[in-house]
């Protein structure tokens, strides 16, 4: 069974062991980084909610829900009041074997309490480049919207 499991000091040193393939580095920052960016983006006022995803006890992959654009001048206009996807990714170990769509699942699910307040809308983005991700996230309704953030497509569903 696949579940979120909130970073802790527990579980902080197998989360950060956790890698892509060398291919797809350009597609996804490291898990070290998006843990700072989390610590960047908490203690300047705003909200990063980092999660282990884990099937059973074992951790598969990691990914980060945002939310608004607290200290952040040159977010896209979709961002303020929206909650994010800001990071998903899955060990090269255990890709291809149905987590990435199920840990969507889960993050879906747990958006849709809006923990953080109310929301139309949870966004994300994507390199043009990164054919699985976009397939994956179409398959949830994603649907582009013409904006970029940075070389990143932007893609928003409807909550
Ligand atoms: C994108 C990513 C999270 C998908 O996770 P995953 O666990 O491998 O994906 P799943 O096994 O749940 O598969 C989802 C779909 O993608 C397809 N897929 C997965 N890996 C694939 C591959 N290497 N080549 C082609 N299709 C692939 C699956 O067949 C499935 O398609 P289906 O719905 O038609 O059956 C994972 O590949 C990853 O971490 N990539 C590197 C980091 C990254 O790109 N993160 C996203 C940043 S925006």
């Amino acid at each position: 069974m696949i579940t979120l499991r909130k970073v802790d000091g527990g579980n902080i040193d197998p989360l950060l062991a956790l890698e892509v393939d060398a291919h797809q580095r350009a597609f996804v920052a490291s898990n070290t980084r998006s843990i700072l960016d989390a610590y960047v983006a908490i203690t300047a006022g705003g909200v990063a909610l980092p999660f282990g995803i884990y099937d059973g006890d074992t951790p598969v992959g990691f990914l980060m829900i945002g939310y608004g654009d607290a200290d952040w001048p040159d977010a896209p206009a979709i961002a303020h009041d929206n909650y994010s996807l800001w990071r998903l990714m899955i060990d090269h170990r255990y890709q291809n074997c149905g987590y990435g769509k199920a840990a969507m699942r889960e993050a879906l699910r747990f958006i849709r309490t809006f923990p953080c307040g109310q929301a139309q809308y949870v966004w994300l983005s994507y390199e043009p480049e990164n054919a699985v991700a976009r397939k994956l996230y179409h398959s949830f309704g994603f649907e582009e919207t013409g904006e970029m953030d940075g070389n990143e497509i932007i893609a928003v569903l409807k909550l």
